[in-house]
C-alpha cells in the first residue's frame, strides 16, 4: 500500500482551504474503513472508525498488536459520548468538565454500539476528547469516533513527530497526518469511572493531584510503578513490554554523583566489550558523562520538557545504533509519575541502585 503524506501547520489559526481538503479526505478514509495516522497533542494517533470492527482488527495488524489489548475511542464534542457509554455517572461530567478537552482518558461501560473488537473483548471502553485542532477536526470527517492507540509498531516508543510514524507504518496505512512535533510527549493519563474511588490505570500529564481536586480520593494501580506485584495491570495494554528502544536500557537511580560515577564505569567497560553507549542524562548532569552518545532529556527543573523529550530520545539511540544506555532517574510524584512508568516500562524495570 502506498501511505499518503500531507501537512497541516497545527494550532497556526484558521485552517487554509486545502488543509481542510486534506482533513476531509483524510475523515473519508477513515468512514472508508481505512486508516490515518495523525498527531494529536499528546502522541500520533493511528485513527481507524472505532464503530467499525473491521477497521479495529486492522489497527491490530498494521501496530502487530495483540487483539486483547483495547483502543481508545476520540470523540470531538462531549455530547457524543452518550452513544458509545452505557450510562455517564457525575465523575465523568465532572472530570469533562475539567480537563476535557485535553489529555485525559476515562473507562465507561460501553454502549451497544461499540464492537467488542474495538474495546478488546471488554465491556468497558476508553474514551478521550482531544484538544489538538486538527485531531479534532479529523474526527469530525470522520463521523465522530476514532479508535486510536498510539501510532507505533507494538513495543516502540509512541511517536512523537510523523518521521517516526512514518518509521513504523509506511506502507501499512493509507495517510499520515503530519503536524510537525507534539506537544506533550507522553499518552494521556487513564482513570477507571467504572470503580469506586476511580482509579488511575495509566499516569500521564493529567496528575493524581489534579483529578482528586475534582473527584476527592483517587487511587493508582499498584503495577503503574512496580513490576514485581505479582498482580496483572488494569489496563490490558500496560502488561505488555513497551517504550522500548532497540538498545539495553538500565535505569541508574541514587545521588547525583553517584549516579555518574556509576554510569562511566558501566558505559566505560561497555564500551570494551564492544558496545556502543548511550546516557539520557539532565542539563545539570550531562557534562559529566563520558559515553559515546549523550542525549539531554531536560533540566529536572523543567519536568514538561523530560515529557516531551523522553521519546524521542529513545528513538534517536536507535537511529545511532546504540547498544547499552543507562538513564538517570526521576522523581516518582506529579508528571514525575508518568515520566517514570514509561521509563521503567523501556527499561523492562531493568533498575540499579548506586
Ligand atoms: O494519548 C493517548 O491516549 C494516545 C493518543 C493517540 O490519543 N493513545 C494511546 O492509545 O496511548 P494506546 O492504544 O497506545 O493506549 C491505550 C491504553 C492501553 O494500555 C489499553 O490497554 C488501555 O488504554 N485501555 C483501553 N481501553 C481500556 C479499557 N476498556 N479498560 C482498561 N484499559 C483500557
Ligand atoms: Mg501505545
Amino acid at each position: 500500500m502506498k501511505t499518503l503524506m500531507v501537512k497541516i501547520r497545527r494550532n497556526a489559526g484558521e485552517f487554509t482551504p486545502e488543509e481542510d481538503e486534506a482533513l476531509r479526505r483524510a475523515g473519508k478514509i477513515i468512514r472508508d474503513g481505512g486508516l490515518v495516522a495523525f498527531p494529536t497533542e499528546t502522541v500520533y494517533g493511528l485513527g481507524g472508525d472505532a464503530l467499525n470492527r473491521e477497521s479495529s482488527r486492522k489497527i491490530y495488524a498494521a501496530k502487530g498488536r495483540p487483539s486483547d489489548n483495547p483502543l481508545i475511542v476520540h470523540i470531538c464534542r462531549f455530547e457524543d459520548i452518550y452513544e458509545i457509554v452505557s450510562e455517564v455517572p457525575e465523575t465523568a461530567v465532572k472530570i469533562a468538565d475539567a480537563f476535557w478537552p485535553g489529555p485525559l482518558t476515562m473507562i465507561l461501560n460501553k454502549s451497544e454500539k461499540v464492537p467488542t473488537e474495538t474495546t478488546g473483548g471488554l465491556d468497558t471502553v476508553a474514551v478521550r476528547l482531544p484538544s489538538d485542532r486538527t485531531a479534532q477536526k479529523l474526527i469530525e470527517y470522520s463521523g465522530g469516533y476514532v479508535a486510536a492507540p498510539s501510532a507505533n509498531l507494538s513495543g516502540r516508543p509512541s511517536p512523537t513527530v510523523a518521521r517516526y510514524v512514518v518509521e513504523d507504518m509506511d506502507g501499512r496505512i493509507e495517510m499520515i497526518v503530519d503536524g510537525g512535533e507534539v506537544g506533550i510527549g507522553l499518552e494521556s493519563t487513564i482513570v477507571d469511572l467504572t470503580v469506586s474511588p476511580p482509579q488511575i490505570l495509566r499516569p500521564g500529564y493529567v496528575t493524581r493531584e489534579m483529578l482528586e481536586k475534582v473527584l476527592g480520593r483517587v487511587d493508582t494501580d499498584v503495577t503503574v510503578l512496580k513490576a514485581d506485584t505479582g498482580q496483572a495491570p488494569k489496563a490490558p495494554g500496560m502488561k505488555y513490554r513497551h517504550y522500548a528502544p532497540k538498545g539495553e536500557l538500565t535505569v541508574v537511580e541514587g545521588k547525583p554523583d553517584a549516579v555518574t560515577v556509576y554510569i562511566n564505569e558501566a558505559t566505560a567497560a561497555d564500551s570494551r566489550n564492544g558496545e556502543k553507549t548511550g546516557v539520557i542524562g539532565t542539563s545539570e548532569l550531562l557534562a559529566e558523562y563520558r559515553a559515546d552518545v549523550v542525549k539531554c532529556v531536560g533540566s529536572r527543573e523543567d519536568e514538561e520538557a523530560i515529557a516531551r523529550h523522553l521519546f524521542t530520545v529513545l528513538r534517536e539511540f536507535d537511529e545511532e545504533g546504540v547498544t547499552k544506555i543507562y538513564s538517570e532517574s526521576f522523581e516518582a510524584a506529579g508528571l514525575g509519575q508518568a515520566i517514570m512508568n514509561r521509563l521503567l516500562k523501556a527499561a523492562g524495570h531493568k533498575v540499579i541502585r548506586v
